[in-house]
């Protein structure tokens, strides 16, 4: 195990209705807040009538902003920052998913630094200082409402870029799982998929000795797994959602990844797609990962059969682990057609040849590679997509 510091300064306020007290953790940061959220979901499920009438209980005066599209927008950041700049805005609530409150954290720490907020994106500068936010979540899935990470997309060559510092941690979460009844089956998949992905980025290590995390995250991916079924089944089943809830929190505030290097790889292949086809994001891992896995199995077959074995079920070949290795891998594809997922890249609507383009966005003009289970080059990013079409 690695050298570490956890320190995860996000409040966790979990449960049936807590959405009502929003205005009362507000109060002690500002009394006027910027209320950022996206396409209208939030007006037709009733949520948005809750959240006005708890900030007016604790007298918080609003401004809104709306129409955060999912891989979120710079220019709409950019309208947040002026918004913030010209109304004096000391807290920003955002209300929603990833894509809301990663938006939310773009508008956070442009509003005090004088550059272009961009340059955080492109590691020109460090984020230093940011608004607080809070969060009111509807979708269990990016793991934002307790990383310190934001993803925006500059629709300026479609470049899809995150970053990560401290300052952006949101400083509470509310965590309805009720909030999330009125999600669409697509949605809810996505939204899976990209939690077994964070899961997945951080099992595949070459840190040896990790058997707490390791385990921690083979759990949280059965929980995963044996949840997500009954939630597309019973839309309002709270248990089972609320498992679902937690375990997309779990999943990516940085407890799993303690004392070891996750590898990222195939994110890194997924933002390039959903920079430039605009897809959803679990949508993307789900075709980029299982083309990940068997392009680098052969690095750590070991690795790959313990995750066959412990998250799969799958009796241990011992005259074959390879054989072993391959059904976890096909274990997880089917997982992942069978909560309605597309795997490959056509049937994500991808048919045209734009591989070689984001293979070399994706390692910034071949200057970078992507991954730490395996070092990434530009052809081997082609030859995982090509494995995925
Ligand atoms: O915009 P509205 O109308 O609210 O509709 C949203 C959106 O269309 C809808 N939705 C959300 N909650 C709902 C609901 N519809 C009905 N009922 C509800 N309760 O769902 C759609 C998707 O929302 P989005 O916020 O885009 O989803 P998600 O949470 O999956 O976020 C994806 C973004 O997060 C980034 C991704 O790259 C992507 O841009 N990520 C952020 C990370 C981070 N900051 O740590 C890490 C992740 O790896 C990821 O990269
Ligand atoms: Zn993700």
């Amino acid at each position: 195990m690695d050298n570490f510091t956890f320190a995860n300064p996000t409040k966790i306020i979990f449960g049936k209705e807590t959405e009502n007290q929003v205005g009362k953790e507000i109060e002690g940061y500002s009394k006027k807040v910027l209320l950022h959220y996206g396409g209208g979901s939030i007006k037709t499920t009733g949520l948005y009538d809750r959240v006005i009438s708890s900030l007016k209980k604790s007298g918080i005066e609003y401004v809104e902003l709306s129409g955060v599209k999912p891989n979120p927008r710079l220019s709409l950041v950019k309208e947040g920052i002026k918004i913030c700049r010209e109304n004096n805005i000391g807290f920003i609530l955002a209300v929603g998913g990833g894509s809301v409150i990663d938006s939310a954290k773009a508008i956070a720490c442009g509003v005090p630094y004088e550059g272009d907020v961009w340059d955080f994106y492109l590691g020109k500068n460090i984020i230093k200082k940011a608004l607080p936010i809070g969060v009111i979540l509807t979708i269990p899935a990016a793991g934002s409402e307790s990383s310190k990470n934001s993803v925006i997309t500059n629709e300026d060559g479609w470049y899809k870029r995150g970053v990560g510092a401290p300052a952006l941690y949101p400083k509470f979460s509310i965590l309805n799982p009720e909030l999330a009844f009125t999600l669409p089956k697509y949605q809810v998949a996505c939204g899976a998929a990209d939690i077994m992905a964070h899961l997945m980025e951080r099992y595949f290590t070459n840190t040896r000795n990790v058997e707490l995390t390791d385990r921690l995250i083979e759990s949280t991916m059965k929980t995963i797994i044996n949840n997500v079924p009954t939630v597309l089944n019973q839309h309002d089943n709270y248990d089972a959602w609320a498992e679902v809830m937690w375990a997309g929190t779990v999943a990516h505030n940085g407890l799993l990844n303690t004392g070891r290097v996750g590898d990222w790889g195939s994110h890194g292949i997924e933002h390039e797609l959903s920079g430039i086809y605009d897809v959803a994001h679990g949508a993307g891992l789900a075709v980029v990962f299982p083309a990940w896995m068997k392009y680098v199995y052969k690095n750590d077959v070991n690795r790959f059969a313990q995750f066959a074995v412990r998250v799969w079920n799958i009796d241990n070949s011992f005259w074959d682990v390879e054989r072993t290795a391959l059904e976890g891998i096909s274990k997880l594809e089917n997982f992942f057609r069978r909560i309605g997922l597309p795997t490959t890249l056509s049937e994500l609507g991808i048919e045209d040849d734009r591989l070689e383009e984001m293979a070399y966005k994706g390692t910034n003009g071949e200057t970078s590679t992507l991954g730490n289970f395996v070092k990434l080059g530009k052809e081997d990013i082609f030859n995982i997509l090509t494995l995925a079409k």
